[in-house]
């Protein structure tokens, strides 16, 4: 695997050598991670993945001076699972000034959910995906990026833009990867002490309890979703949000509209830590 430290090395590293398949992450790599890199492999001529902990994307009351730098593992997690090209920029190299020009989100999808209890996070990520897209697929005229269907609504609001900016960019989303008792992978699983641990999967059961009752019970959806959020709330948990909205734009489906493809999503906090989560329906 190569590494690269700046725009100029990547793009000499990835000239000829055909249509990149590029996995953007902020490191702390997973077996989810990993799973982005398989498909990379799969659908490129060539796999690029990036470590870059992403200033913009974090409130100033957030984790990004702790967010967890394991740049050794990360490497050699990469090498194992067969990445051809690392991308890992020292912040001056992909902000050597201020960034001032942004990449503002479409507000109905970014300003809800996430965006809703996260304000400018999305901006945060379009503006530096815009940018990580510009270092890998200027040069090459486009390819293929890989991103995780657990952060469900980032991988919506960069749909929209690949789609708004007209980047020749095909975007895939590859299925959350869990733990054996079903917790979806997340580098901030890390924070949890070892009896949240055990709690943690609390989340995942009870957005594939929403949904079930989704499918099976009339009442009302806003009803259906403060049931949720009250029972998790019962266990120890401070939602901040436990709702079924349309896959296709993560709207609020009408009532008496339950057969469009659907998806339970849901962002809780258990002690210090905040998980997100979703499933499909
Ligand atoms: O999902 C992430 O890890 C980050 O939001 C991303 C896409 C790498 C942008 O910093």
């Amino acid at each position: 695997m190569q590494i690269t430290r700046t725009i100029a090395e990547l793009r000499a590293a990835l000239d000829q050598r055909g249509r990149p398949a590029f996995v953007p992450t902020m490191g702390n790599l997973h077996d989810g991670h990993l799973s982005l890199v398989r498909t990379a492999r799969a659908r490129g001529d060539i796999s690029v993945a990036s470590i870059f902990v992403n200033r913009l994307q974090f409130l100033p009351h957030e984790d990004f001076d702790s967010y967890p730098r394991t740049w050794k593992a990360d490497c050699a997690k990469l090498e194992a699972a067969g990445c051809d090209v690392l991308f890992a920029p020292r912040e001056q190299a992909l902000y050597p000034e201020p960034q001032v020009f942004k990449v503002v989100p479409d507000p109905l999808i970014a300003n809800i959910l996430e965006g809703e209890f996260r304000p400018g996070f999305f901006t945060g990520v379009c503006t530096v995906v815009m940018k990580l897209f510009s270092c890998v697929f200027a040069t090459t005229g486009g390819g293929v990026a890989v991103f995780g269907k657990k952060d469900y609504q980032q991988l919506a609001v960069i749909r929209r833009m690949v789609q708004q900016f007209a980047l020749p960019i095909q975007i895939i989303g590859v299925d959350t990867a869990r733990a054996h008792d079903g917790l979806a992978l997340s580098s901030r699983n890390g924070y949890l002490s070892v009896q949240e641990r055990q709690k943690a999967v609390e989340l995942s059961n009870a957005l594939q309890e929403l949904a079930c009752e989704t499918c099976i019970n009339q009442r009302p959806l806003a009803e259906l979703e403060a049931a949720a959020i009250e029972a998790l709330r019962d266990k120890g948990w401070m939602p901040d949000y436990l709702t079924v909205r349309m896959r296709e734009n993560l709207l609020p489906p009408q009532e008496g509209m339950r057969e469009v493809p659907l998806v339970a999503i849901g962002a809780a906090r258990l002690g210090n830590t905040r998980l997100i989560d979703c499933l499909e329906f």
